[in-house]
């Protein structure tokens, strides 16, 4: 008789232990995939300011102080500086849809210090706060290079 309750209360241990347990799996991809689309989404919202500010460094639209300042301040707030690995926690090198490459890990420090000069870059060039097409496309050079140098070695190719 004791011997089977003990064994009932060790099944409904098991059990509650086996459902916490894959509770807590579930969570974490869950929490992962956020992570992957919120780093995605800071991205995506690059791309965007890029569309406003690199028309208007080709020459493709006027120079207006205000709209580039505008999107510089956007830009300042949407750099990540240092903090940047808070997007890239262990345990989202797969998973979602992300383009990450291994780099990221296991050279996090070349990877931060590309992503701490971009976040320079553009402090520098709002408080710079361009006033004609020259002194913008000066400022905007080494920023722009930057999504490019960081792209070819951490984020794969389509
Ligand atoms: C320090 C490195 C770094 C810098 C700087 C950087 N990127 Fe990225 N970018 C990445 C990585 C890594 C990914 C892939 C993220 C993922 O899929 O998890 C990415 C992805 C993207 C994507 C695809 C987002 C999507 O839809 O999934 C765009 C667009 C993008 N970057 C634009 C830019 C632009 C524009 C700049 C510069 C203004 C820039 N990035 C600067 C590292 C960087």
């Amino acid at each position: 008789m004791i011997g089977a309750e003990i064994e009932t209360r060790m099944e409904t241990f098991m059990r509650i232990a086996l459902l916490a347990a894959t509770t807590l799996v579930l969570t974490m991809s869950a929490a992962g995939a956020d992570i992957i689309e919120e780093r995605q989404a800071i991205m995506k919202e690059r791309g965007d300011i890029m569309r406003v500010l690199g028309p208007i460094a080709q020459g493709q639209q006027p120079f207006d102080a205000d709209t580039v300042l505008a999107a510089l301040e956007r830009m300042n707030e949407n750099a990540l500086g240092d903090s940047i690995m808070d997007y890239f926690p262990e345990g989202t090198e797969t998973g979602g849809d992300t383009r990450a490459t291994p780099a990221v890990w296991e050279d996090s420090e070349a990877f931060v210090e590309i992503e701490t000069t971009y976040s320079a870059n553009i402090q520098a060039a709002v408080d710079a706060a361009p006033g004609d097409l020259d002194e913008f496309r000066a400022a905007f050079g080494p920023i722009a290079a930057q999504c490019g140098a960081c792209h070819e070695r951490f984020r794969t190719q389509q």
